[in-house]
C-alpha cells in the first residue's frame, strides 16, 4: 500500500507544434516559463497529441515537434533542469485522458469557447479529438499531480475544467482512493492557473480584437519567434494603428486596441510599465514609436531566433533533449497511472 505523501509543488505546461511559436506565446507563457525553472521542478512538454486533433502533414509535424523543442531552450529554458519531452513519448498521458473521457461529462465540454472557436460553423466535421482536446489537457497536468499551471488568458476556461475533472475524480473514487493510504480521500490535486506577467493576451497586428495566433492565415498578424530583423521591421511597419498621436496615459486606449496592444507589447519587452512608456511617448506619432518598438523586438527575438536556427542544424541533440525529458518524464507519471489503475479497479501485472 502506497503511503500518503504531502502534495509537493509541480509545474506543469505546454504548447502545441503547429507552426512557429509567436510574441503571444512568448510573453503571455514562455517567460513565466523561464522564470518558475529557477526556483521550481518545472516539466515543459510539446503536445504533439493536441496537434493531430486537425490534421497535420505528417513530415511538417515532426519538423515542428523538433523546431518548438528548439524553440523552448532558445527562450531559455534548461532542458537539464527542467523536463522538455514530446507528449506522444510518455503513455500515460494517453491513458489518463481516456480515464477522464468517462469522468467528465458532455455538458462540461459543450461548454468550451475554444472549441466552438476552433470548429467553427461545420462543428459535425470536427474531429472526436478536437472535442475531448480538453480532457487530454488536463490528463497532461494530473499525470504528473502538477499544482501550477503558466499559461496565456486563453487557457482559462481549459483550467477551471482540470479542476473539476481533478475533484470529481477524487469524489467517484474517495473510498478506493482513501484505502489506497490517502486519508483526506484527495489523490489529484486542484492545478492551478497562473496567468501572470506583462501581456496574458498579446492581439493581432491587423486587428487589435483578435488575438495573435498561430492559426491566423495572415503571417503579418503575427510576429514569429523565428523572424529575422527585417520580417519584425516589416510586421511592425504595417502594423495597424490610427491616425491619431499616441496617448499620454491608459485612459486614451479607449476604443483603440491596435495602439493599446502595441504599447503593452513595447512595455513587456523592456520591462516597463505601460505608464512609463506613454510618458516617453505619448503625443509621438506612430512612425516614430513604431521604428523605437521595431528595435527592442528585434534586439529581444532576434537572439531566440538565430539560436533556434543553430540549434535545428543539430537534429541529434534535439531528440536527445526529448528522449531524455520523456524518460525522466516517465518515471514522474507511470507510477501516478499505476495508482490511477488501482483507484479505480483496472487489473495490471
Ligand atoms: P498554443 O500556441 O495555443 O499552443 O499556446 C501556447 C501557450 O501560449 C498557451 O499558454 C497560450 O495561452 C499562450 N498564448 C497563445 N497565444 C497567446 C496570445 N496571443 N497572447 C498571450 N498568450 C498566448
Ligand atoms: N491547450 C494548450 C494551448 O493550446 C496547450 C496545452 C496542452 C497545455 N496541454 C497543456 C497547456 C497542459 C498547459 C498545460 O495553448
Amino acid at each position: 500500500m502506497t503511503k500518503k505523501k504531502p502534495i509537493t509543488e509541480r509545474v506543469f505546461s505546454g504548447m502545441q507544434p503547429t507552426g512557429s511559436l509567436h510574441l503571444g506565446n512568448y510573453l503571455g507563457a514562455m517567460i513565466n516559463w523561464i522564470e518558475m525553472q529557477k526556483t521550481r521542478e518545472c516539466i515543459y512538454c510539446v503536445v504533439d497529441l493536441h496537434a493531430i486533433t486537425v490534421w497535420q502533414d505528417p513530415a511538417e509535424l515532426r519538423q515542428s515537434i523538433r523546431q518548438v523543442t528548439a524553440a523552448y531552450i532558445a527562450a531559455g529554458l534548461d532542458p537539464k533542469k527542467s523536463i522538455v519531452f514530446n507528449q506522444s513519448q510518455v503513455a500515460a498521458h494517453a491513458e489518463l485522458a481516456w480515464v477522464f473521457n468517462c469522468v467528465a461529462r458532455l455538458g462540461w465540454l459543450n461548454r468550451m469557447t475554444q472549441f466552438k472557436e476552433k470548429a467553427g460553423k461545420d462543428r459535425e466535421q470536427a474531429s472526436v479529438g478536437l472535442y475531448a482536446y480538453p480532457n487530454l489537457m488536463a490528463a497532461d497536468i494530473l499525470a504528473y499531480r502538477a499544482t501550477h499551471v503558466p499559461v496565456g488568458e486563453d487557457q482559462k476556461q481549459h483550467l477551471e475544467l482540470a479542476r473539476d475533472i481533478a475533484q470529481k475524480f477524487n469524489n467517484d473514487f474517495k473510498t478506493s482512493i482513501e484505502a489506497l493510504g490517502h486519508p483526506d480521500g484527495i489523490f489529484f490535486p486542484q492545478p492551478e492557473p497562473v496567468i501572470t506577467g506583462p501581456a496574458t493576451r498579446v492581439m493581432s497586428l491587423r486587428d487589435g480584437t483578435k488575438k495573435m495566433s498561430k492559426s491566423d492565415p495572415s503571417d503579418l498578424s503575427r510576429i514569429n519567434l523565428t523572424d529575422d530583423a527585417d520580417a519584425i521591421a516589416t510586421k511592425i511597419r504595417k502594423a495597424k494603428t490610427d491616425p491619431e498621436p499616441l496617448p499620454s496615459d491608459e485612459k486614451g486606449f479607449e476604443g483603440r486596441p491596435e495602439a493599446e496592444n502595441l504599447v503593452g507589447i513595447y512595455a513587456a519587452l523592456t520591462h516597463r510599465t505601460v505608464e512609463s512608456v506613454l510618458t516617453d511617448f505619448g503625443g509621438q506619432q506612430f512612425s516614430t514609436f513604431k521604428k523605437a518598438l521595431a528595435e527592442v523586438a528585434t534586439d529581444r527575438l532576434g537572439r531566440i531566433g538565430d539560436e533556434t536556427r543553430r540549434l535545428m542544424a543539430e537534429p541529434g541533440y534535439i531528440d536527445h533533449v526529448l528522449a531524455d525529458g520523456a524518460a525522466r518524464a516517465r518515471a514522474i507519471a507511470t507510477p501516478i497511472m499505476d495508482q490511477v489503475k488501482d483507484i479505480v479497479g483496472l487489473l495490471r501485472s
